[in-house]
């Protein structure tokens, strides 16, 4: 029998049955936009860099988005049972390889490095989702760490010295909701075996205002673009207001979100926490402790430029790509004319669970999950489906099967679709949804 293998870069995988990454995912792997001059994925990268500079933070931005099941899940305490590990949410190499889900899967190897208090990692992350707006499976986190050494701080001195270099950054005069405590004994608990309250008390505190130092950069600019353009609007004028709310991640706690407010939401930017002990100690440096961050850089940068949809970052027109030059010219983008939408429904029926024989990658109604539906979409849409809505849903009274509808909306950013174009693509996905899916169209 032949061993199938994926070819990625030079190094060959095995296929197995967890494979479920499709080359019109892989396709994206060589585009590295958080590296492209005068992209706005890395012009706001730079920015955040700022915030962070070196020599106490290297910067990582080449590491490879190919990761083991043990780097991107097991060495960040994920439980076995954690639903971010299943086939529908992550794109599998095969069983023990992954594209990575997150920065943070490369926490341990770099703690391990040891090379700087702190550091930051840019990179390409890659996670099987809904299709809209501000939704794809392939965008940019940039994490960030700050670590102190109980035996290179000065008398051993953790709290003395993280409050002193919290003394040293600097100063800002954001509106900052902060109602929680910094400890709560069940949700945000102390890892009370490693750290003291003072401990993380001052941590916590170095953390948030780091962070908001990083808002206020990236706001201030947004803000002098968006009046620059022309845009007075009041919620525009209106001071910059984030809030940090109570958080939860394996390889964190206490866990916090930073929240900002902007045109009229609240709008979570970042997760963050103080690193857990574990990972430190596993990684070699069990003296360490310290901060942790992951930012989405897509989210930020649509902020920053008021880009409206997250398939223009991929976009080659140069319409898009020749409106953004460096970190010092922040401007607002300016859209290119909006062409029509072309809405198609699909509704299927969910294969009963008695006719599963064989199931494979098949949907029946127990094993079903909406971002199957999604890929198919995405795999033979590409950037032409601005999003896919769930509009109907029923259970026959008799038979007990499930029928589903969705409403797919084609529009390309670039021109005008012909209806015909946008019918043979519909086509193609309603032929792909009972081959892949197995389900009976309606
Ligand atoms: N990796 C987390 C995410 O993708 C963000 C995070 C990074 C949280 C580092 C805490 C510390 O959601």
């Amino acid at each position: 029998s032949k061993t199938r293998s994926l070819e990625i870069d030079g190094k060959s995988h095995a296929i197995d049955e967890w494979t479920n990454v499709p080359p019109s995912i892989l396709s994206f792997l060589p585009r590295n936009l958080h590296l492209r001059p005068s992209h706005p994925v890395s012009i706001t990268r730079q920015v955040i860099e700022r915030s962070f500079p070196s020599p106490t933070y290297t910067h990582y931005n080449d590491i490879h988005p190919i990761v083991t099941v043990a780097q991107n899940f097991d060495s960040l305490g994920f439980p076995q049972d954690h639903p971010g590990r299943s086939r529908t949410d992550t794109y599998y190499i095969n069983k023990d390889t992954v594209l990575r889900t997150h920065t943070s899967a490369h926490e341990a190897e770099i703690f391990r490095d040891n090379k700087s208090e702190g550091y930051t990692i840019s990179a390409d992350v890659y996670r099987r989702d809904a299709i809209d707006r501000s939704h794809y499976p392939v965008f940019h986190q940039m994490e960030g760490s700050r670590m102190w050494d109980r035996r290179k701080v000065p008398g051993g001195d953790i709290v003395k010295a993280v409050w002193a270099d919290l003394e040293r950054l600097p100063k800002h005069d954001l509106e900052v909701e902060d109602p929680n405590p910094t400890i709560h004994p069940e949700r945000n608990p102390l890892q009370g075996e490693h750290h003291s309250s003072e401990e993380v008390e001052a941590i916590a505190a170095h953390l948030k205002r780091s962070l908001e130092g990083m808002v206020v950069e990236l706001f201030s600019r947004a803000k002098k673009a968006a009046v620059a353009a022309g845009n007075t609007n009041a919620d525009v004028m209106e001071p910059l207001k984030v809030r940090w709310v109570e958080a939860y991640f394996p390889f964190t706690s206490p866990s916090y979100e930073l929240e900002v407010f902007w045109q009229g939401d609240w709008l979570e930017i970042l997760g963050c926490g103080v690193t857990k002990q574990e990972l430190l100690i596993n990684a070699g440096v069990p003296d360490q402790l310290g901060w942790a961050f992951g930012v989405g850089l897509e989210r930020v940068a649509m902020l920053l430029f008021s880009i409206p949809d997250i398939r223009l970052f991929w976009s080659k027109d140069p319409r898009f790509l020749s409106q953004f030059s460096t970190m010092e010219n922040i401007n607002t983008f300016v859209p290119f004319s909006r062409h029509p939408s072309c809405y198609k429904d699909v509704s299927f029926w969910l294969r009963s669970s008695s006719s599963s024989a064989g199931g494979g990658l098949k949907a029946n109604a127990q094993d079903f999950h909406e971002n199957d539906v999604m890929e198919v979409v995405r795999d033979i849409g590409g950037d032409l489906v601005e999003d896919v809505k769930l509009t109907d849903e029923f259970t026959h009274p008799v038979s007990g099967r499930r029928s589903l509808c969705y409403r797919i909306n084609y529009r390309s950013l670039e021109r005008t679709l012909t209806n015909e174009e946008a019918n043979e693509l519909h086509n193609s996905v309603r032929e792909r949804l009972v081959k892949k899916l197995g389900v009976e169209l309606r």
